[in-house]
């Protein structure tokens, strides 16, 4: 099959390395010129485990351009950021690449949605754009939600489990054709619109119970108790399952799909309410620094983690950005460090000038590499730490002189 890609980004890139590896012909276009020419001179725009053995072999059958170009596949994989001071989706580039779409489409082709998007999203606005252009034309149109994670990617689009909503029933399995030549794991189709849904109640599931154990360690506090503990002896009940708390939810998806259910519903208050309460704990987080550093003067903190999880260099939405936001409208100085990220809105300094003069370090991002620091190395001016994802060991930073702190601990 000829495929073109629409969005060379986390998700849209790995999926046509992966079609153009199973032996089909992969155009991805995307609509920013310099990742386009990186990829031309075959490099990779962002870190990505197994990526590049990916890359290798799949180069033969894949190139990357800005046009669209005729195919018979065509794969929608653009952002589908939030509008961030009305809390609704914005659904502009999925307007943009269904309009390069339209004007190349022919009969019996297929296109399919891989962007998350509001319930209703491919029959509403898609389906009519790709009409304007081609009135009377018969082609299939289905929605196949991506569930894989960053520094997983690979592994997990190949693996898991995926949903396929179809306009019709050609169309799902038009497009279950498409991914049965590199998925491994089970394809279930459904229509359109439930495949919509499903991907955002995945999310929101996630969102909720994350906001769920955020309280928990809230109340926790207020009672004295340690919460961690308590989470974990609750997960002893063979049906309950309880997250972690945290600084606040941050990447592309738990922090946002939520809202494109809640959006524009008249019923739902759980989804924003679990919203609210994710999105408070960095006031959360900078509270407990303050009370931490309250006796110093001109205090300094340092932000371990910028990225929104573990080993990984993506800082969308990532709490650490509200996180130093706030610290420094309490007149903190905030350096930052980050061993995965090289591009962020704030300076990034190496590990050693990073706590350098420091009073505080704030662990927010629970990279691998921060569980294997050793704290003795660490030359600071007042020796705290707030690990708000319950990640160093105690015993050994306790020793090296550190006070600590933990959500969910008093
Ligand atoms: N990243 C994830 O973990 C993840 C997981 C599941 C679902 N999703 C969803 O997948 C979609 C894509 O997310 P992503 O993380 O890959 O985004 P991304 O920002 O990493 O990449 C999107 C790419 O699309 C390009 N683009 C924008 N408009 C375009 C257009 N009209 N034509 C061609 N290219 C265009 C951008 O330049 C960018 O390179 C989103 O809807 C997201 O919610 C993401």
């Amino acid at each position: 099959m000829k495929i073109s890609v629409l969005g060379l980004g986390y998700i849209g890139l790995p999926t046509s390395l992966l079609l153009a590896e199973a032996g089909h012909e992969v155009t991805g276009v995307d609509i920013d010129k310099e990742k386009v020419e990186q990829l031309k001179n075959d490099e990779l725009p962002f870190e990505e485990p197994e990526m590049e053995e990916l890359f290798q072999n799949a180069k033969d059958n894949f190139k990357a351009e800005t046009e669209v170009e005729p195919s018979d596949v065509f794969i929608i994989a653009v952002p589908t950021p939030l509008d961030s001071s009305l809390n609704i989706p914005d659904l502009k580039a999925i307007k943009s690449a269904t309009e390069m779409i339209g004007a190349q489409l022919s009969e019996g082709d297929l296109v399919i949605l891989e962007s998350t998007v509001p319930p209703g999203t491919s029959e509403n606005l898609i389906l009519p754009i790709l009409k304007k252009y081609n009135d009377g034309l018969d082609f299939n149109l289905a929605h196949s939600p991506e569930r894989a994670i960053p520094g997983n990617t690979i592994k997990e689009m190949k693996n898991n489990s995926r949903v396929i909503g179809g306009l019709n029933e050609k169309s799902a399995e038009m497009a279950e054709s498409i991914y049965d030549s590199f998925v491994d794991g089970a394809i279930h189709l459904t229509d359109i619109k439930t495949a919509e849904l499903v991907k955002l109640m995945e999310n929101t599931f996630r969102d909720v119970n994350i906001a769920l154990a955020n309280e928990f360690a809230q109340i926790g506090e207020e009672l004295g108790i340690n919460a961690w503990e308590a989470i974990d002896l609750a997960n002893e009940h063979p049906r309950v399952d309880i997250l972690n708390p945290g600084p606040g939810v941050g990447g592309h998806c738990i922090s946002i799909d939520p809202w494109f259910l809640s959006s524009n519903s008249t019923t739902s208050k759980m989804i924003s309410l679990a919203r609210e309460i994710n999105d408070s704990m960095p006031n959360f987080v900078v509270n407990k620094a303050r009370e931490m550093v309250d006796d110093i003067t001109d205090p300094t903190i340092t932000i371990f983690g910028v990225a929104y999880k573990g080993d990984v260099d993506d800082t969308r939405e990532a709490p650490a950005l509200k996180i130093i936001k706030l610290a420094e409208n309490e007149g903190f100085q905030v350096k930052c460090f980050d061993p995965h990220v090289n591009d962020f809105k704030y300076e990034l300094y190496s590990l050693e000038k990073s706590v350098e003069n420091s009073d505080c370090i704030v662990i927010v991002t629970d990279h691998e590499y921060f569980e294997d620091i050793d704290p003795d190395q660490l030359s600071m001016r007042n020796k705290n730490v707030l690990d708000t994802r319950n990640i160093i060991d105690e015993k050994q930073w306790e020793k090296a002189g550190f006070d600590i702190g933990t959500l969910g601990i008093r």
